[in-house]
């Protein structure tokens, strides 16, 4: 296993739509990688993690609501190329950050429920509905795969406004 590099917006990985996994990609190396993403998520420590943040532009994620602290991995979800086949009409506002655009929070109305197609590794098909925090979380991770990322849901003025503060973070953290 291994904590791979997180990459941070404004990237052209982060920005692009993701592929879906091939037939022939469902093998110990896709488990393997299923398993870095994971561990990168948790020593974050974040909730979730899309692909295209490690670099990676297939349609996979991973998932766990209960925080870091569940490291057990019980609450883990690893979904490769998941598809939302059905959203509540009800929504719920919740205050969003990414691991791939730091010192940023984003209120974003989602979906309350969603029903949700994934496959594992080996290529096995689930099924599940998942309600409030890890349907957040799922839409968020979600995102990322069609190149969509947080600083892209806000106005132009804060945009310009985080990409200047970030550039001058990077400035200082180099001297
Ligand atoms: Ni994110």
């Amino acid at each position: 296993m291994a904590i791979l590099p997180i990459l941070e917006a404004p990237h052209p990985v982060l920005a692009a739509k993701a592929r879906t996994v091939r037939e022939e990609e469902f093998n110990d190396k896709l488990e393997a990688f299923l398993a870095d993403m994971a561990e990168t998520m948790y020593a974050a420590p974040g909730v979730g993690l899309a692909a295209p943040q490690v670099g990676d532009g297939r349609r996979i994620i991973v998932v766990d609501s209960g925080v870091a602290d569940a490291e057990d991995g019980s609450g883990l979800l690893k979904m490769v190329n998941p598809k939302i086949l059905a959203r509540s009409e009800a929504t719920i506002e919740w205050d969003e950050t990414c691991l791939s655009v730091p010192e940023l929070t984003v209120t974003v109305d989602r979906h309350r429920h969603i029903t949700v197609e994934w496959f594992s590794h080996t290529g096995e098909r689930f099924e599940q509905e998942f309600h409030d925090f890890e349907a957040v979380i799922i839409q968020h991770e979600m995102d990322h795969l069609i190149g969509t990322v947080l600083l892209d849901r806000v106005s132009r003025f804060r945009r310009s406004r985080y990409l200047k503060k970030v550039s001058k973070l990077k400035r200082q953290a180099a001297h």
